[in-house]
């Protein structure tokens, strides 16, 4: 295990406490942000994005530079603040953790376009917007996962083959209100247009085990359980509960799936990113775009995927060994930014289909 590693697990184990004190970071970060400014000046960050995964690679970052960084760590209600806020706004870059919010950012206006040929080098066309409003940092697949005592995964090769009646009563999913489902099903419209991925809806949703509920974990423990036998989830949980210290009964859960990387004969497995975007207002613009290029860059791209069991954006950086024990795939090579269009689309279509 390399150092990164040791440090990205050493970390999950304070996570319990870390996310305890969350409350408490929300009401520091307020008062970090008056401290006078370091030799390199300071950049103010938003984030969704938990601190234990990003404080690390932040601090380093400032030894590199110099830039101080002040995070303010808001699970919800960014988005609304920066609206409130407007040009007396502080933040200058903000860190999500889904496509689905950062179009919203870009909708509401609350981001501004970046040229970096350090941000376009390393990160791929596809996971960045073509007007440089938002950069991927970090990618998940949604990818099926089955009981291995009850399901022949030959059986499964791509996300259509859930609408098959023959898993009726077998399927799990969380709630289609999620921006997870939603992307997914954008991803769907893309590929094979409104009418299929209307059927593909009604076609998972008739085939689902028990009502939408709970988060991605919860399936895997319903596979577990017994309650279901198919399920979507995002690799990362995968590993979050292979390694979970916390509450090792998770672990359980986890050996009780196998993994499959739907549609990797066609146009490959749907991919989420995590992602950044400069403030339309920030006053320290030029520390965002250094800081958005540091998290870019080998370093970072290896600490930051590691530190959640994601894949680096950025290609040949290594990825965390259970990670790579998951396989590797071919990943839906569409725009983001295209999928990013249709989620207004999905949530119509989940909701003609009666999925909840
Ligand atoms: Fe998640």
């Amino acid at each position: 295990m390399n150092g990164i590693l040791k440090i990205a697990n050493s970390m999950k184990q304070g996570k319990a406490c870390r996310l305890a004190a969350g409350a408490a970071i929300l009401t520091v970060a307020l008062a970090g942000l008056a401290e006078p400014a370091a030799a390199g000046g300071e950049v103010n960050l938003y984030s969704y994005r938990q601190e234990f995964l990003i404080r690390p690679m932040l601090d380093k970052f400032t030894g590199e530079t110099g830039i101080r960084v002040n995070i303010q760590f808001v699970k919800g209600g960014i988005l609304k603040r920066m609206q409130e806020e407007g040009e007396a706004g502080i933040a200058d870059l903000v860190l999500t953790a889904d496509i689905a919010t950062l179009s919203q950012h870009v909708e509401a206006d609350t981001f501004q376009p970046v040229t970096s040929p350090v941000l376009e080098a390393n990160i791929p066309a596809r996971y960045r917007d073509p007007e440089g409003l938002w950069f991927g940092l970090t990618t998940r697949a949604r990818v099926i996962v089955y009981s291995k005592e009850r399901v022949n995964p030959a059986e499964i090769k791509t996300y259509e083959d859930l609408t098959d009646p023959k898993w009726a009563g077998q399927v799990c999913t969380r709630s289609s209100g999620h921006v997870y489902m939603k992307s997914l099903l954008a991803s769907i419209i893309v590929a094979k247009g409104e009418e299929i991925a209307q059927g593909w809806a009604k076609g998972v949703k008739d085939n689902l085990a028990r009502k939408p509920q709970g988060n991605d974990r919860a399936q895997v423990k319903a596979i577990w359980q017994g309650e279901c036998d198919i399920a979507l989830i995002n690799t990362y949980y995968i590993g979050a509960m292979q390694f979970n210290e916390a509450e090792p009964e998770q672990k359980e859960w986890a050996a009780a799936i196998g993994v499959i990387f739907p549609n990797r004969d066609d146009r490959g497995t749907h991919v989420n990113i995590s992602g950044g975007g400069v403030a339309k207002y920030a006053s320290n613009r030029d520390n965002a775009v250094r800081l958005l290029e540091f998290l870019s860059d080998d370093w970072a791209q290896e600490y930051y995927a590691a530190s959640n069991f994601e894949y680096p954006v950025k290609s040949g950086v290594k990825w965390h060994p259970a990670v790579e024990s998951w396989g590797r795939f071919h990943a839906d090579e569409t725009p983001l930014a295209e999928i990013a269009k249709q989620v207004p689309l999905a949530i119509k279509l989940y909701d003609r289909a009666g999925y909840r």
